[in-house]
């Protein structure tokens, strides 16, 4: 019976990977002192980042084929001390501004091998010495016709479809209120034209009992 309750932490550790402790299949954990890791993926040929537990406080990623570092990849690493990130081929576009900030804001001990390996223009730049203005920008490519197309004229003839939809709503609301006004007022006329017409029946009818 006891079983169970670990089958689903196991469980919920497969499908979150977030359960603290766990080496990243790839790499090598080494424990340090006061539960810190050592997490060696030296040399592995990774070209993406596996996530790390929160205890990292050694990342070893150099010799790897890491081209970019997505943003928040570090962030939830914050017992980190020294990141060796020397040796992969990064690609210094507007993506780099993450690791950029990551190692001006943070006081982690970082090697000096962190360098662009592309664009050509950046080829062996260090990361740390970049400047934003050396970045391109991170405004989206010119979009094709064809986005155009299929995304953006579908939400704009979706819209046209709206407001038109609206304004027949608006004007049939209108319409309505108008006939309940015509009619409202017709009511009125007959309901006077009848209790004219009983008024005068009875006078005549008093006149003739009085004669
Ligand atoms: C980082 O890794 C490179 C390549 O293995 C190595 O030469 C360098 O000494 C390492 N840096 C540190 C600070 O350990």
């Amino acid at each position: 019976m006891l079983v169970c309750p670990k089958l689903i932490i196991l469980g919920l550790c497969l499908l979150t990977t977030s359960c603290g402790g766990d080496c990243p299949v790839e790499c090598k954990c080494v424990p340090l002192d006061r539960g810190a890791l050592r997490v060696d993926c030296s040399f592995r040929d990774l070209n993406s980042l596996p996530s790390f537990p929160k205890e990292t406080a050694e990342l070893l990623l150099q010799g790897n084929q890491i081209t970019t570092v997505p943003a928040g990849a570090f962030d939830n690493l914050v017992n980190l001390k020294k990141l060796n990130l020397s040796s992969n081929p990064l690609h210094c576009d507007c993506t780099i501004r993450y690791l950029m900030m990551w190692i001006s804001d943070g006081d982690v001990e970082i090697d000096d091998g962190i360098r662009c390996a592309s664009p050509l223009s950046l080829y062996g730049e260090r990361v740390s010495q970049l400047a934003g203005s050396q970045i391109a920008s991170c405004s989206r490519h010119p979009r094709l016709c064809s986005d155009f197309l299929f995304n953006d004229a579908f939400l704009h003839i979706l819209i046209i479809l709206l407001l038109f939809l609206m304004i027949c709503c608006l004007a049939a609301f209108k319409k309505i209120k108008f006939q309940i006004k015509v009619s409202d007022h017709s009511v009125d006329h007959k309901w006077y034209r009848y209790t004219r017409a009983r008024f005068l029946r009875r006078r005549s009818y008093t006149y003739w009992k009085d004669e």
